[in-house]
C-alpha cells in the first residue's frame, strides 16, 4: 500500500490545500444525517451559501415594489453578472449573455450561424455528442431541407478507442473542407471527460471558411477557456454545473465581437433591441449591438439571482488557482486508481491539459458497481453503456473524500 493511500497523507494534502477556505461557501447534501460524498459537481454543482439571501432579495423588491421593480431593479438584472466570466469564458463582456436554458441557445445560434446552401451545408460534431446537442443538430439539419445522413459528419476515436486523436480531428475537418458550414463540438466531452483542443480545432476550420461553435457544459468554470483570442464563433454552456449556480440557472452565451453588427440571420425579441429605444416600442427592432442582441426575452430574475453567489466564489479563486488545484486533486484521483484499483480503467485522457475534473471509469459489471456506490452513501453517475464519472472540483472536494472514495471503491470490487 503506498504512501498516498494513507489518511495521514491525504490530511496533509487538505491542510496545506491553498483553497482550503472556499469549502466552508458551500451546503454540503445528506442522507438520514449521513454526510455524502460529492462527486457530481459536473452534473449539479452545490449550493453555494447565500443563494437563498440572493433569492429572497429579489422577492422583497417584487413584494415591495411590484412593477416598479422591473425599471429599478430587474430590466438589466443580467448585465451584473457578465464581467465576471471575463475570465472564465475568455472574452470581453460584450460577448456574454445570459438567457434561456443551453439547447434553446444552440438552437437559436445555429439560426445565425448554420447557413447551409449548395455546397457547403456540413455540421461536424462529435460521435458520441450529448444526446441533446445530437437532437438539436439533426433537427437543424432537417429543418434547412437537408438529410442527416448526409449533412452530419461525426468524429469518431480509432477504433477500440473512447477518446478522440486531435490528429484525427484535424484531418478529417480539412478532408471535408469546404462543404462545412458549422463545426460543433463540446469543449469538454460529457462522457468521456475529454477536452478537446479548441484552439487548433478553430484554426483548422475556419481554414475550410466554417463557422465554429462549442458547448461549453462541461468546460465552463472548469477548464481554462480563450474564447476570444482563439477567435471562436459562438458558444453556450450551462451554469448549473461547475458553475453552482442551480438546477436551471440561465444559460450563458458567447458570440464573438466580430460577429456584434450583426446582418445575417436571427431569431429575434424585444430584450435584443437597445435598452434606450426598448421602450418607444416600435415595430421594428433596433439591435444590441453586442451578444445581448440575440436575447429575446425579459430574464427569469430568481434563477439568475444565484449567480452571484456563484461567481463570488469564482472571482475570489480564479480560473488559473482552480486549474492548477483541479489538476493535482484529480490528479490525486487518477493516481490511488492506477495503483490501488488494477480492475479500473480510465477512459479521459491522462494529460491534465486534455481534461477537466471529471475522470470517466470503466469496470466490469459497472452499474452494479455504480448502485453499490450510491449505497455507500457515495454520489456520482452512471453514463450508458458503460461509464461512471466521477468529478472532484477543487472549490469543495478535498483530498479525504477522494481517499474514501478509493477505500469505499476498493471494499465494492473485492
Ligand atoms: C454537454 C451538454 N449539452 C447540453 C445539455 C443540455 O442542457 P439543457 O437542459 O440546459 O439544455 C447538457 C446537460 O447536461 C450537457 O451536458
Amino acid at each position: 500500500m503506498g504512501e498516498i493511500f494513507s489518511e495521514t497523507y491525504a490530511n496533509n494534502k487538505d491542510n496545506l490545500n491553498p483553497l482550503k477556505s472556499i469549502r466552508k461557501k458551500f451546503h454540503y447534501p445528506e442522507r438520514d444525517g449521513t454526510p455524502l460524498l460529492y462527486f457530481s459537481g459536473n452534473s449539479l454543482g452545490l449550493q453555494p451559501i447565500g443563494v437563498s439571501d440572493s433569492i429572497n432579495e429579489q422577492a422583497k423588491i417584487w413584494a415591495l415594489k411590484g412593477a416598479d421593480g422591473y425599471m429599478s431593479d430587474w430590466v438589466d438584472f443580467h448585465q451584473q453578472f457578465l464581467t465576471d466570466f471575463e475570465p472564465i469564458i475568455g472574452g470581453q463582456w460584450q460577448e456574454f449573455m445570459l438567457m434561456n436554458a443551453l439547447t434553446v441557445n444552440l438552437h437559436l445560434l445555429m439560426v445565425s450561424f448554420y447557413k447551409p446552401k449548395d455546397t457547403r451545408y456540413k455540421i461536424i460534431i462529435e460521435g458520441g455528442a450529448f444526446p441533446s446537442d445530437q437532437y438539436a443538430v439533426k433537427s437543424q439539419i432537417e429543418f434547412h431541407g437537408y438529410d442527416p445522413n448526409e449533412a452530419l459528419v461525426e468524429l469518431q476515436p480509432k477504433k477500440g478507442e473512447y477518446c478522440l486523436n486531435t490528429e484525427d480531428i484535424l484531418s478529417t475537418i480539412e478532408s471535408h473542407g469546404e462543404s462545412i458550414s458549422l463545426i460543433l463540438l463540446g469543449g469538454v466531452n460529457y462522457y468521456t471527460g475529454q477536452k478537446y483542443d479548441m484552439e487548433a480545432i478553430t484554426k483548422i476550420g475556419k481554414k475550410g471558411g466554417a463557422y465554429i461553435g462549442f458547448d461549453l457544459a462541461h468546460a465552463a468554470g472548469n477548464v481554462s477557456l480563450k474564447l476570444h483570442d482563439w477567435d471562436v464563433d459562438f458558444a453556450a454552456w450551462c451554469n448549473y454545473k461547475y458553475l453552482n449556480s442551480g438546477p436551471g440557472a440561465p444559460s450563458g452565451v458567447f458570440v464573438h465581437e466580430k460577429h456584434h453588427r450583426w446582418k445575417g440571420a436571427r431569431f429575434t425579441g424585444w430584450w435584443g433591441n437597445r435598452l434606450d429605444t426598448r421602450f418607444k416600442m416600435e415595430s421594428n427592432i433596433d439591435p444590441i449591438q453586442s451578444t445581448a442582441g440575440w436575447g429575446i426575452s425579459n430574464s427569469s430574475i430568481f434563477s439568475m439571482a444565484p449567480l452571484k453567489n456563484a461567481l463570488d466564489i469564482y472571482k475570489e479563486v480564479g480560473m488559473d488557482r482552480f486549474v492548477e488545484e483541479s489538476h493535482k486533486l484529480t490528479g490525486y484521483l487518477e493516481s490511488l486508481i492506477m495503483s490501488e484499483l488494477p480492475q479500473i480503467s480510465i477512459v479521459t485522457p491522462n494529460d491534465p491539459n486534455q481534461r477537466g475534473c471529471q475522470l470517466s471509469l470503466l469496470t466490469k459489471n459497472g452499474k452494479s458497481v455504480y448502485e453499490s456506490l450510491v449505497n455507500k452513501n457515495v454520489v456520482c453517475d452512471w453514463r450508458e453503456p458503460d461509464v461512471l464519472r466521477i468529478a472532484p472540483t477543487p472549490l469543495y472536494n478535498t483530498y479525504k473524500e477522494i481517499l474514501q472514495f478509493t477505500q469505499i471503491l476498493k471494499t465494492i470490487l473485492n
